[in-house]
């Protein structure tokens, strides 16, 4: 371990001790939710050693917990709340949907103006509803091998496009399973899936049109689609190069095969109209969750028409709850009233301020580390320079991010557990907050250089 880490372990010690004893209300509740729930959380994500931080109400910028303490929130619940908590127009969507029926199972007017929204918005043609970004991940990949005919499909590593079977694959593997740099391996990352699933997934790094061609000249009419994060966002933050979006449609129109965006992260957080906006390459289908629905689990998919047309003719595509009238309601508020042209530009003004703050902080005390400046979105890597890809990730430094976290979570600023998240700011944030986030890290890089 070198000079830095010691130093990180330290802190993270002391900080984590101090953690602790604020939060005691979250360690008894974590001993009661093991009883009844696997890890004592909802979603394995949310698991934190030695136990996570439960939380109790969400008002504008500010969480709180069980115990009662106060914080800034820059997780946002995975990056779905740019909205902030408890918006008044989203509340008022959701009171109103409340009031007047929340679900029928059968269409309505708001989830027609819904569907309508999201394809003004992120230039789509047409759309379809789900409940999840694992569920609209899951329905883009059936359809686009519905349109192809076609059974191969191709993610990218490190990549993380949600929990079913078949994008399982080489999500965060160790470097001894990664396989070569040209020819990755697919490696899964859970149990239970079956051995046969992981043929039909082929894995390419991000930012590399070499590998994918001689994927593609091997067996190029085997494969329906490439599904990637065109900004990837489960590693911290890593850019597409210039001209990688458009030589990856290039690549894979050659061959017949499709290419789908999963905008769960990037949508509406990076740009109104997402990476599509912010790199303008448009993909034959994206997926869209989190931000679209101001913090309801709503989810959508969608994209070229004659794709889209096979759920009209075999591709099966349905769910009890896909475009219900109350995540609809949210969902249209959040887009039309709340996420407007004014929010991304008051949004980009705090996140420059923001990644601007933490980069100056870094260089005066010589901590190796980036600042990624993304609008809603952006995060600190530490590593000098920024990542292209998966096994650039494995340089950065998980003890610093050890010992940021807790620093953070003790100066009222409430992250994500894990150094492959990002922060993400609400239109509920003001820049005294940011001043806070900046001023805790100023800190934190002090404390890490002596
Ligand atoms: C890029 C990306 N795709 C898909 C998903 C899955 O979304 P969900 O958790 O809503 O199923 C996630 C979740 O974090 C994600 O980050």
């Amino acid at each position: 371990m070198d000079a830095l880490g010691t130093r990180a372990g330290k802190i993270a010690a002391g900080e984590n001790t101090a953690l602790w004893s604020r939060t005691p209300g979250s360690k008894a509740l974590y001993e009661r939710a093991l009883r009844s729930m696997p890890m004592g959380v909802p979603s394995s994500f949310q698991a934190w050693d030695p136990y996570p931080v439960y939380l109790r109400e969400g008002k504008g910028s500010s969480v709180w917990d069980v115990d009662g303490n106060e914080r800034t929130d820059f997780h946002n619940g995975f990056g779905c709340m740019v909205v902030g908590h408890a918006h008044p127009k989203v509340v008022e969507a959701i009171d109103r949907a409340a009031r007047t029926g929340t679900h029928f199972a059968a269409p309505t007017d708001v989830t027609v103006a819904f569907a309508e929204e999201l394809c003004r918005r992120f230039g789509a043609e047409q759309v379809r509803f789900a409940n999840s970004g694992t569920e609209a991940t899951m329905s883009a990949i059936r359809v686009a091998r519905a349109a192809t005919g076609r059974e191969h499909i191709v993610k990218i590593e490190g990549s993380y496009h949600g929990h079913h079977d078949q994008v399982m694959f080489s999500v965060v593997p160790g470097s001894d399973l990664m396989g070569g740099r040209d020819a990755p391996a697919t490696h899964p990352m859970s149990t239970g899936i079956p051995k046969a699933v992981a043929d039909y997934t082929h894995v390419v790094p991000f930012n590399d049109l070499t590998v994918l061609g001689a994927l593609l000249d091997e067996m190029g009419d085997r494969i329906a689609c490439l599904i990637l994060e065109p900004v990837m966002m489960n590693i911290g933050i890593v850019q597409p190069q210039p001209g990688y979006l458009q030589g990856l449609k290039d690549l894979l129109h050659k061959h017949g095969a499709l290419l789908v965006f999963d905008e769960v992260k990037s949508g509406a957080t990076v740009a109104a109209g997402g990476a599509v906006e912010r790199y303008g390459v448009t993909p034959d289908l994206a997926c869209w969750a989190k931000a679209i629905c101001g913090g309801t689990p709503g989810a959508a998919f969608g994209g070229r028409a004659d794709v889209m047309g096979t759920i009209a003719t075999g591709a099966a595509q349905q769910g009890t709850f896909n475009g219900n009238p109350l995540i609809s309601a949210a969902g249209l508020a959040t887009l039309t009233e709340v996420l407007t042209p004014d929010a991304y530009t008051y949004l980009d003004g705090l996140g420059t301020r923001l990644a601007e703050g933490c980069a100056k902080a870094m260089a005066e005390h010589g901590i190796p580390g980036h600042a990624v400046d993304l609008g809603a979105k952006g995060c600190v890597s530490y590593r000098p320079e920024p990542l292209q890809n998966y096994r650039d990730f494995l340089d950065t430094r998980p003890d610093l991010y050890l010992a940021s976290y807790p620093w953070a979570m003790n100066r009222g600023v409430y992250m994500t557990p894990g150094d492959e998240e990002q922060w993400t700011i609400s239109v509920q944030h003001t820049d005294a907050d940011i001043d806070r986030y900046i001023e805790q890290f100023e800190g934190f890089c002090g404390a890490l250089a002596q």
